[in-house]
């Protein structure tokens, strides 16, 4: 097994275990505490934390590929020609790039509220040898917790009378199959949902009270059997405690010190969020991974939470 995959993989601990230890320590009550006076945040300051974080970290050295994200989600490598992914909070492109590199026809419609991160995205998917990189990426900027996704992605009424027209086209020149679909994928008709949603990282960085929109959002623009594909904080990792009592904003929900914010998510709160949207859960659960970081003598307990939702066929 490859490093990545040990990373990515394992259940190195107990979550229960981690929890009895972490609430019995009073060091970390004030992470507990009931929380009364919830702040509210307006999207365009988010926007602009954002915007601030990706302008600082714009070399190629914070670039990651989520390289795991295909055996985490297998769907992804058996998915149908031409399907599309609509990838929410695509960052710098580290799960976008992947499932480009992937799958050779998949197309991958990629939002992100910070223009920083899609200019950052556009521009490392662009340099990189993947496949006709170049068409098969496009991204768009949108901030799905306040703005709906744009119609042409969710629409199809378009389509029909365009396809028809092209199949009278197409049977008199006598163009063959490949042609077809590839014509299917131009950018001329509406996209009539996606077949797969990620969220990966993305809705932890959304305010508590705006995630339920956010998350129905995703639901709207997925197809009738359409597959969402989930992996963020969990509740008690590392990097939760390390955030001092005056960073809380909420329950479980912190600033940083650059505006930008994470939430950590028990598996409770993300089937209720999910859930509540119309979902049905196919799979929800802690990812817990020890790492031990050799030059400070520390052992680091991440935890993640893992889910795949669908929509309802
Ligand atoms: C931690 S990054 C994750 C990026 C990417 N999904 C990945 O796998 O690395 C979170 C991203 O979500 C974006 N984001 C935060 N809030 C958003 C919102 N309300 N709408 C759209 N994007 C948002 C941020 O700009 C940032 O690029």
């Amino acid at each position: 097994m490859s490093g990545e995959e040990t990373e990515y993989h394992s259940k190195d601990f107990d979550w229960e275990e981690l929890r009895q230890r972490i609430e019995d320590d009073p060091t970390l009550r004030y992470h507990f505490l009931p929380f009364t006076h919830q702040s509210v945040s307006s999207s365009a300051l988010d926007s602009q934390s954002w915007n601030h974080f990706h302008a600082r970290h714009s070399t190629g050295k914070f670039f990651k590929e989520r390289r795991y994200l295909f055996k985490e989600f297998p769907e992804l490598a058996s998915c149908e020609e031409h399907s599309k992914v609509l990838e929410v909070g695509c960052g710098n492109g580290s799960t976008a790039l992947p499932i480009l590199r992937g799958k050779e026809n998949i197309l991958v419609f990629a939002c992100d509220c910070s223009s920083e991160a899609l200019e950052r995205a556009t521009e490392i998917v662009y340099a990189s040898n993947v496949v006709s990189a170049k068409s098969r990426f496009r991204p768009f900027c949108c901030d799905f917790s306040t703005c709906r996704f744009p119609e042409w992605l969710i629409c199809d009424s378009c389509r029909e009378t365009s396809l028809q027209k092209r199949n009278i086209f197409l049977s008199d020149v006598k163009r063959d199959l490949t042609d077809i679909t590839s014509l299917k994928e131009s950018d001329e008709c509406c996209v009539g949902g996606v077949d797969y949603v990620t969220l990966i990282f993305t809705l932890s960085a959304v305010p508590l009270d705006r995630m339920s929109t956010a998350v129905t959002e995703c639901f709207s623009v997925l197809k009738p059997g359409g597959l969402l594909f989930f992996r963020d904080y969990g509740l008690y990792d590392m990097t939760m405690l390390r955030f001092e009592a005056d960073q809380r904003v909420g329950f479980r929900e912190y600033k940083r010190s650059d505006g930008t914010r994470s939430y950590f998510f028990s598996l409770e709160s993300a089937r209720n969020l999910f859930l509540a949207a119309g979902f049905i859960e196919v799979e929800l659960e802690y990812c817990c991974v020890k790492s031990v970081n050799r030059r400070k003598q520390k052992t680091m307990h991440r935890v993640w939470v893992h889910g795949k939702f669908q929509k309802p066929m």
